[in-house]
């Protein structure tokens, strides 16, 4: 059955709400902390991942946004990413380590999300056709579902995403370098983009 509403505007802001109710169950500790904090994992990991497929490059094709916010919501993905991290290495849900990674998550994450509202969300409200919104809408939504049956918010996965945005900022000499470090082999034929996988991993 098709969704209610496939507009891209009203999908995110589904999930930003829904990051802000796992956010409250995760203060309360009688609540299954650690399921709650692998439910909000896989959906922040999701959301983000297809907001940087189907929405921003979107946004700043049809000149609704810059490609300044659009770097900026990409770079505040990667430190919600960080501050994740630090909460999924938690082993114990009822120690005072928990609330503090829990809080400087959610400190991370309302940043974002107050920002993305008032920026890319207000360009795509004022610049985009609700046919463009619809289309877009639908893309974020497959890609997603897509990303949400993979288990994307793994402790394995995210730390995975971490190492690939650090060595992203190096250049395929520096990455060469490293993979000489670590022996890896076939190293001196392999593009940027297969060094990065390949250290990443
Ligand atoms: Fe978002
Ligand atoms: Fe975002």
């Amino acid at each position: 059955m098709a969704a209610a509403t496939t507009d891209v505007v009203n999908l995110i802001l589904d999930d930003h709400r829904r990051f802000e109710a796992l956010f409250a169950e995760l203060r309360d500790t009688t609540s299954d902390r650690a399921a709650v904090r692998a439910e909000l994992a896989d959906l922040l990991v999701a959301h983000a991942e297809a907001e940087e497929e189907a929405v921003y490059p979107q946004l700043e094709a049809k000149n609704a946004s810059t490609k300044h916010d659009v770097a900026h919501g990409e770079r505040e993905h990667s430190q919600g990413n960080a501050a994740l991290l630090v909460l999924l290495e938690v082993e114990d849900s009822s120690s005072d380590e928990f609330e503090d990674a829990l809080e400087a998550l959610f400190e991370a994450i309302t940043h974002h999300v107050n920002e993305e509202e008032l920026t890319l969300l207000n360009d795509a409200r004022t610049s985009l056709r609700a046919r463009d919104r619809a289309t877009i809408g639908g893309a974020f939504a497959a890609a997603r579902k897509r990303r949400l049956k993979g288990h994307p918010g793994a402790v394995e996965h995210v730390r995975e995403i971490q190492n690939r945005a650090g060595l992203g900022k190096l250049d395929t000499a520096s990455l060469r370098f490293l993979a000489a470090a670590r022996d890896i082999e076939g190293r001196s034929t392999m593009t940027k983009q297969q060094l990065l996988q390949t250290l990443a991993g």
